[in-house]
């Protein structure tokens, strides 16, 4: 199986397009960022899986030859999973509108909902090339399949990791509406473990990470006021869903014992102190053997 980390960063990206912190303003100095959260994985390296897909997609589609069409028109990506509905990592879905079929969208309960009311993808997208957005039941290996039902060669499972909904559908409860998912190729056994957002590494995040030869875990947050002690008015880093990696309850004391071979963070918030190079945040997950998710890295498993 081949995975490509097309995007690292959280929500907004790096640099986000009104922050001037530390690390936007570093990045902005450099001349290079990170796009917003999603990984590709494909089975033969032709035929690609879409794990979530970001406001950045057009950007990180043209990043990787992989990607690129050999015919005139020719989509590399047949398949999109959704591990939850939040803005960035859904919206790329309008930037797919171009397809010449319909896209399967693998979505848990609660996410399929949210695409189908609130936050109306399925409708808007249905007189371009539409989505067929197909159930993630939790828990139960799901065989990936192409538009025309062709096998992928891929296998997904979820497990739900929590209820909380988007900021655009607060009331909504019913069906899982954040899940992680187990990738497993069956032809070599590889198996990757994608936990985008976590409130916790409890058994249900062990559940998907045990064995995986490589697991992408949410390091959006160090500490639980990340934002709150920069002077922005929002929600703590455990009220947003987000586990934040420091301190003794943090999750990066706890990842070295989930069962992975491999842990690399996603999912990074600008604001993270670990994204600054000579930092102790970063020095932190570095002793604590994981590994900090660059746009681009790409593994085989
Ligand atoms: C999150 O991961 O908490 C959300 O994507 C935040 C957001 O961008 O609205
Ligand atoms: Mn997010
Ligand atoms: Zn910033």
């Amino acid at each position: 199986m081949h995975v490509i980390l097309l995007g690292t960063g959280a929500g907004g990206g790096l640099p986000q397009w009104n922050c001037g912190c530390h690390n936007c303003r570093a990045a902005r100095a450099r001349g290079r960022g990170r796009t917003q959260s999603s990984v590709a994985v494909s089975a033969d390296g032709k035929r690609w899986v879409l794990l979530n897909a970001s406001p950045d997609l057009r950007t990180q589609l043209a990043a990787h030859a992989p990607f690129w069409p050999e015919k005139l028109r020719d989509s590399r990506i047949r398949a999109v999973v959704l591990t939850d509905g939040e803005i960035d990592h859904t919206l790329g879905l309008l930037l797919l509108r171009e397809g010449t079929s319909r896209m399967p969208v693998y979505a848990p309960s609660g996410v399929a909902a949210l695409l189908a009311g609130p936050w109306p993808l399925t409708t808007v997208l249905e007189p371009y090339s539409g989505i067929d957005v197909r159930p993630l039941p939790p828990r139960r290996p799901a065989a990936l399949a192409d538009a025309d039902g062709g096998s992928l060669d891929l296998t997904c499972t979820t497990v739900p990791l929590g209820r909380r909904p988007p900021r655009y559908a607060s009331g909504a409860t019913s069906g899982d509406l954040e899940v992680g998912l187990r990738i497993h190729d069956p032809a070599t056994g590889g198996s990757f473990a994608y936990v985008p957002v976590a409130a916790a590494v409890d058994d249900d995040v062990c559940a998907l990470a045990a064995g995986a030869d490589l697991l992408c875990f949410d390091g959006t947050f160090w500490s639980d006021a990340e934002l709150h002690d920069l002077g922005i008015a929002a929600p703590s880093a455990r009220a947003m869903g987000h586990a934040p990696l420091g301190g003794p309850d943090g999750s990066l004391a706890r990842l070295a014992h989930v069962g992975a071979k491999r842990t690399v963070l996603v999912h990074i918030n600008n604001t993270n102190p670990i994204l600054a190079t000579d930092s102790p945040e970063r020095a932190q997950v570095t002793a604590a053997g994981v590994e900090i998710g660059e746009d681009g890295m790409d593994f085989t498993l």
